[in-house]
């Protein structure tokens, strides 16, 4: 029949088209390789806000105009998802952004999967959050998990040094440790069962946070959940990208271009990346 055909046409454009997926840094590389390995047919556009860097002291409005700014260069480039991979930005801007965006894509925040997930698997039980001061003050984790009504207690700490520390690839080694067990050790965090990395830069550190707790906490990263979502949305959708022989060419921008955020971009997406220099202001 004629008519079927048009159809079928726009729907295996649309699902060529790439994920988009922002970050103040690097940090959401965590989460693009997540995605990547999930969805290994998934073209990839990036945008590290490496000149605003970092995001989690800045304040809301600031982070919401970053973000619009982004997202225009990923509706330019066609996106047909845009995963805002930092908690900062989720915090700050996710409304604001999917009113911006409206129907040219769907967005996905890194805080609605885990949210889910602590709502299944820890009701009624005592769970720790660490982030950047802009995640922990805006309480939005606190108010989606009580939104839920599942019992789930869920207990904050901001924990600035960390970003920072991550960056500088200063971690793995005895002074790290210290600054983590010093952050863990606070009262806030007593008693839980598990732990939220709230923050797409602290996979990197998620096994010294595991070595902390021994076995007696859960440490939880989004970037798994925030991948299977993704893929989640895409299959409902009929926008799961087309099998095909050759890998994706995905893309990585940065605001602001170093050598050092080249080189530490490997130890975050693990393997070689190409970062292309894109002033978001000129
Ligand atoms: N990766 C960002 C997040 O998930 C934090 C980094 C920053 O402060 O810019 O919150």
């Amino acid at each position: 029949m004629t008519t079927a055909a048009p159809t079928l046409a726009v729907s295996v454009a649309l699902a060529a088209r790439p994920i988009g997926m922002f970050d103040s840094g690097i940090g959401g590389l965590t989460v693009a390789r997540a995605v990547a390995q999930r969805l290994p047919h998934e073209r990839i556009v990036y945008f590290g806000d490496t000149a605003h860097l970092p995001y989690g002291d800045k304040s809301t409005a600031a982070i919401q105009a970053y973000s619009i700014k982004i997202c225009d260069l990923l509706l330019r480039q066609h996106c047909k998802l845009i995963v805002i991979a930092c908690n900062s930005a989720s915090a700050a801007a996710y409304e604001l952004v999917r009113e911006y965006v409206g129907s040219k894509a769907q967005v996905l925040s890194v805080i609605d999967p885990i949210v889910a997930h602590l709502g299944q698997a820890y009701a009624g039980r005592r769970v720790g959050l660490i982030g950047t001061k802009q995640t922990v003050n805006s309480n939005v984790y606190k108010k989606k998990v009580d939104d839920l009504d599942a019992g789930v207690d869920l207990q904050s700490l901001a924990t600035p040094l960390l970003v920072p520390m991550i960056e500088e690839g200063f971690f793995r080694n005895s002074i790290s440790d210290d600054i983590i067990g010093t952050y863990l050790g606070n009262p806030a965090l007593a008693d839980i069962d598990a732990l939220v990395l709230a923050c797409t830069h602290y996979p990197l550190i998620k096994e010294q946070i595991a070595r902390f707790y021994a076995g007696r906490v859960d440490v939880l990263d989004a970037s798994d959940v925030v991948a299977a979502a993704a893929e989640s949305y895409l299959a409902a959708h009929g926008l799961l990208a087309p099998a095909s022989a050759t890998p994706p060419a995905h893309h990585f921008y940065v605001s602001d271009f170093t050598r050092s955020f080249e080189e530490s971009t490997r130890i975050f997406f693990e393997q070689e990346v190409h970062l292309e220099h894109y002033p978001l202001w000129e």
